[in-house]
């Protein structure tokens, strides 16, 4: 069985992860939702709350889990017996960051990235933008599963 972990902080998860993560199905018999840390980011859901919108958002496609990445993404990996790690690039701006990192992760853990070119239709949502939008009290629900609008609303009303 072909195996691939799909990283990503996921906070939250948008309609272009989901659809990353479809297409990836394509191509492996089982993707691993990866929610893993990003150093250089503030978070607005918990790791445990990133995995659940996830696995809410993705239940309609077979063959996906979704699991927290405790460290190191190529421990994750090798751990888990991927043979690869599958990321989506909405453009040259994403590019540029996963190129490093692609690049690391196969010096450190021999591990190959698939790159899957974002749908153009979704090239504009980004987790950040999302989450600007909701703190401005724009409208975000074409731009996120609905369990995940859900969640932003219920955040924002308790006002952590
Ligand atoms: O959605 P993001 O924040 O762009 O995803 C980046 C992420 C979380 C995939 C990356 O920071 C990561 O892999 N973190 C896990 C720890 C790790 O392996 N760091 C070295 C990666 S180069």
């Amino acid at each position: 069985m072909s195996i691939a972990v799909c990283p990503g902080s996921f906070d939250p998860i948008t309609l272009g992860h989901v659809d990353v993560v479809r297409r990836g199905r394509t191509m492996f018999d089982h993707i691993i939702v990866g929610v893993a840390h990003n150093a250089a980011k503030n978070y607005m859901f918990s790791p445990e709350e990133r995995v659940r919108l996830a696995q809410e958002s993705l239940e309609g496609i077979d063959g996906v889990t979704v699991e927290i990445v405790p460290g190191l993404l190529v421990d994750f990996a090798k751990q888990a017996g991927a043979s690869a790690i599958i990321k989506g690039l909405r453009g040259a701006a994403d590019f540029d960051n996963e190129q490093s990192m692609a690049l690391l992760n196969r010096h450190m853990g021999s591990i190959e990235t698939v790159f899957i070119m974002g749908a153009p239709h979704l090239a504009h949502i980004a987790s950040s933008y999302v989450k600007d939008i909701a703190r401005y009290s724009g409208d975000f629900d074409d731009l996120v599963p609905p369990a995940v609008a859900r969640a932003i609303r219920e955040r924002k009303d308790t006002n952590v």
